[in-house]
């Protein structure tokens, strides 16, 4: 069973940790991170963008897929599956309407009141089916922009803003990290941070968590940050092994023994945020 976000990330937000958000991009990825999660005993969250929606087949395709590993693999930690970065009221439907229980609405590219009227509209259809809605304010820039650390930055208006008119389950304001590579040092706003924390009463969510070191990583947790979104050094891990295995081995052929060479540097780097995030139980 998938379950939504709500509980696990009002615990994360009380005792101070993050629970993990895993971008998986195909069923081997959804695997080594269900089984690391659960040999660890911490709760997860599996993103799916559009992108890697429209990769794996579809949404129905992804929910079949993951709720088939949970039973199989028999995973017995809360497993969120999660629509990441949802740009429409008609994606997000379209996941729910497959058994997702929660999406995340990023109308950032919209004005503000534009962005609270296409969130509120997705919470109204996700509430009523036990679905929890995460939300985008200010506007997380990389690559998918292709501009790279450029992040259109939050206020503590804004997020109070969408809270008051959309009531969200949790928000991801845009505060100077990017998705992608870091050129140069990651400049997170933590002051803001803190303060949306100490005003909004939902957990908040870092995007673009990859290439942020431990100690910001801590002191974003402490600043408020529930939900740590990671992509990209799951991508670099994986392929570094599958390309070390290329070049070592020319006569493999076996898809499998090639996919496979990346299991053990994807499951290290789950395993490694898990031990940064202080995620427990
Ligand atoms: P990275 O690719 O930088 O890890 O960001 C992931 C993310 O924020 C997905 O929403």
């Amino acid at each position: 069973m998938v379950v939504n976000f709500i509980d696990m990330l009002q615990k994360a937000k009380k005792e101070h940790y993050a629970v993990p958000h895993f971008n998986i991009n195909n069923l081997e990825w959804a695997k080594y991170v269900l089984e690391e999660c659960n040999e660890k005993n911490v709760p997860v969250i599996l993103g799916v963008s559009e992108g890697a929606a429209k990769y794996m087949g579809g949404f129905d395709t992804i929910y079949g897929m993951v709720t088939g590993l949970i039973k199989d693999l028999d995973i017995k930690i809360p497993v969120c599956l999660h629509v990441d970065h949802g740009q429409s009221f008609d994606t997000c439907k379209k996941a729910i309407d497959a058994g997702f229980k929660s999406v995340m609405i990023d109308a950032s590219k919209h004005p503000l009141k534009e962005n609270i009227e296409i969130t509120k509209k997705v919470v109204e259809y996700a509430h009523k089916r036990g679905v929890s809605v995460e939300a985008e304010v200010g506007h997380i820039g990389g690559t998918e922009d292709n501009i790279t650390n450029t992040s259109n930055n939050a206020t503590l208006e804004d997020c109070l803003e969408i809270y008051n008119g959309a009531e969200i389950d949790a928000l991801a304001p845009a505060l100077g990290s990017v998705h992608g590579i870091y050129k140069g040092e990651p400049n997170l706003d933590f002051e803001t941070m803190k303060k949306i924390d100490d005003t909004l009463p939902i957990p908040l969510v870092l995007h673009g968590g990859s290439g942020i070191d431990e100690e910001k990583i801590q002191k974003a947790i402490s600043c408020g940050i529930s939900k740590i979104n990671i992509n990209t050094e799951l991508q670099q891990a994986w392929t570094k092994g599958v390309r070390e295995k290329l070049d070592s081995d020319k006569e493999v052929y076996d898809p499998r023994k090639v996919i496979g060479a990346g299991e053990k540097n994807l499951k290290e780097m789950v395993d490694y945020k898990l031990s940064i995030f202080n995620t427990r139980l």
